[in-house]
């Protein structure tokens, strides 16, 4: 239908006809001549309507917003001073010589060049109009750069495409299931996957060495800005591999496909242990962009009166995070109440902060200065490397909650004081802990299930306390985000069995639930791991967006509805009756 994109014309088409189509993005009447930018996903072109041309003249007149049409005519350049230097065909204009109305739009829900005032529910609502922006089709496109390099990456290093069943049995990864009833299996359910975990697992039992697949997953789980409850993850397994082989694999992929795609050098990626990661930062996904870290006091408060302090100093499961903040003179007394009430939304039971404005303890000022000793005030001075003008927040009590608060104020107090740096900072956090403690005292999987232990043999590990049992797990993080975590498996039935017992898991439950798995781990099962990495988020941090939901094409909301089609939708009852569901009357 068309010679050329209407944002590829320049110059070099100056006197030459052309045919361009798309929509009309703005329309200008000069009284008499009539300017239309036409957009396509290229970019805008303007054409100019003179009233001479009656058949063309005509449809412009009518022409509104969102039109879809055709042009034809001549290449111009523009006068010396209507030149447009925001496009890229701004030297250019096209002199139309037959216009043809392609379709009608009903008046747009949102302009088109105003968007970033639109809420979110209407771009939402109105999602193919959303799609027409500029902002939304790169995001798009980067995605799709993104997943072809990715593929050619993998492909590359002999790594199979394998496509695993969406219609399964749940595969636990911390969320719910999404359930689907079966019509053919009276009163039983499909279970979306959460991951294809189990499946790739398999395919390396089954000897196909390296697999992977851009998997589709389902997670009914609370949303967040970087949670969808379906997204892609990059799903990467190989047999007879360790954790050095599967990171630095995974590390060349994201370090040269940020190259090729954003023409970003993320460097070597430092590695963090687990441990010292909720040390320092208080959680298990850093910002290294982010200079503020949390230093560990509690040793110092042990004798001191003040029970705000030695309590926690006292505890085993509590702990003083203590964070300079550099030049912390500019934060105001409003300010740290800010804080105070945000740490407060936390957990905190206040947060106590000292300003240092000179080089001794002397020199130091806070309302609890008064119940701590001298010596005390020395120590603080002594851990800590701070300079005069610094502040300096205390975070004490349960180990949790003062990590949760206090890596939230880390990075709330990197973006109000423009500390965090702009860019990228990837690193590696390792040597996980195998198990966390759920609040009734049962033991979770900080992974999953079938993340193996360090230790080798079940005799080994029945000598460790089983919060003490460190996993052969590995997340990579960018900017604070977790974008991707595996392990190496485990890849022994008697191990699996074992892993799920510490879980509280009887012999029957896990027969009944993982019975074909344990199966496949006798028959010849391969030492191996892997890795999945989250597509969207991914594309999100390379493009810079808010939320996950700026680059998936028809996501959810936040309450996991989708506003264009309104689904999840009713169905009729005779549908349920076929599914044997009956309908709970309230
Ligand atoms: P995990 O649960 O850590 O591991 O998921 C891997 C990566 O997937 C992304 N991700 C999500 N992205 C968007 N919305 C969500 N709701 C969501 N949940 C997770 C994250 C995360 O790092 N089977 C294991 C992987 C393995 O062990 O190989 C798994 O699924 O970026
Ligand atoms: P209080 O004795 O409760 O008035 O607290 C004295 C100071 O210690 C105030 O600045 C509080 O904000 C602070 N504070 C109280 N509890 C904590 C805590 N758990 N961690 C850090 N600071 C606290």
């Amino acid at each position: 239908m068309r010679t050329h994109h209407c944002g590829k014309l320049n110059k070099d088409h100056l006197n030459n006809e052309v045919t361009i189509c798309g929509w009309i993005h703005r329309r200008r009447d000069h009284g008499g001549v009539i300017f239309l930018d036409v957009r396509d996903t290229t970019g805008i072109v303007q054409v100019v309507v003179n009233p001479e041309n009656d058949q063309a003249f005509k449809i412009a007149d009518e022409i509104r917003s969102e039109y879809v049409i055709k042009a034809t005519g001549l290449v111009e350049g523009r006068p010396d001073d209507s030149q447009n230097e925001q496009l890229t065909t701004g030297e250019i204009e096209i002199k139309s010589t037959s216009i043809e109305l392609l379709n009608t739009a009903e008046t747009p829900a949102f302009p088109l060049d105003q968007s970033s005032d639109v809420g979110e529910d209407v771009r939402l609502k109105n999602r193919t109009l959303d799609l027409r922006r500029p902002e939304m089709q790169n995001n798009l496109r980067l995605k799709s750069q993104l997943t072809k390099s990715i593929r050619d990456y993998l492909e590359n290093n002999n790594f199979v495409d394998i496509e695993t069943p969406i219609l399964t049995k749940a595969t636990p990864e911390g969320a719910r299931d999404y359930l689907v009833p079966s019509r053919t299996s009276p009163g039983n359910f499909f279970a979306l996957p959460q991951s294809p975990q189990l499946f790739k697992q398999m395919l390396m039992i089954s000897g196909f060495d390296r697999y992977y697949q851009i998997a589709r997953c389902f997670r009914d789980e609370d949303l967040r800005a970087d949670r969808q409850p379906e997204f892609s993850q990059i799903d990467i397994e190989a047999s007879f591999v360790s954790e050095e082989d599967v990171m630095n694999l995974a590390e060349e992929m994201i370090v040269s496909t940020f190259k090729k795609i954003l023409n970003v050098n993320l460097g070597s990626v430092p590695k963090i242990k687990w441990h010292l990661a909720m040390e320092k930062y208080g959680c298990d996904k850093p910002d290294l962009r982010n200079p503020l870290k949390l230093v560990e006091l509690s040793d110092i408060f042990k004798q001191e009166e003040f029970k705000v302090f030695s309590d926690p100093a006292n505890d085993d499961n509590s702990r003083i995070a203590a964070l300079v903040v550099p030049e912390g003179e500019k934060v105001g007394r409003g300010q740290i109440d800010r804080y105070t009430d945000f740490v407060k939304e936390f957990g905190a039971k206040g947060l106590a902060y000292i300003r240092v404005e000179g080089e001794d303890s002397s020199s130091l000022s806070s309302p609890i200065l008064k119940y701590l000793s001298e010596e005390c005030l020395k120590n603080i001075l002594k851990n800590l490397d701070v300079k005069k003008g610094d502040l300096i927040f205390f975070g004490a009590g349960k180990e949790k909650i003062v990590n949760d608060y206090m890596s939230r104020l880390i990075a709330r107090l990197g973006n109000d004081l423009a500390l965090t740096q702009e860019g990228y900072a990837a690193c590696w956090v390792t040597d996980f802990p195998m198990f966390e403690e759920a609040s009734d005292g049962s033991l979770t999987s900080l992974h999953h299930p079938f993340t193996s232990p360090v230790e080798s043999n079940v005799e080994e590990l029945d000598k460790l306390k089983p919060l003490d049992i460190n996993s052969k797990a590995y997340d990579m993080v960018i900017n604070g985000t977790e974008i991707g975590g595996g392990s190496i498996r485990i890849h022994r039935k008697d191990m699996q069995e074992k892993v799920f017992d510490l879980l509280g898991l009887s012999h029957e439950e896990a027969q009944q639930k993982f019975g074909f798995f344990l199966k496949t781990l006798t028959s010849g099962c391969p030492p191996h791991g892997g890795i999945a990495f989250g597509l969207d988020r991914l594309a999100m941090l390379m493009v810079g967006a808010e939320s996950i939901r700026d680059v998936i094409a028809f996501p959810k909301t936040q309450s996991a509805v989708c506003l264009l089609t309104e689904a999840p939708s009713s169905v009729r009852d005779e549908s349920l009756e076929e599914l044997h569901i009956s309908r709970k009357e309230d």
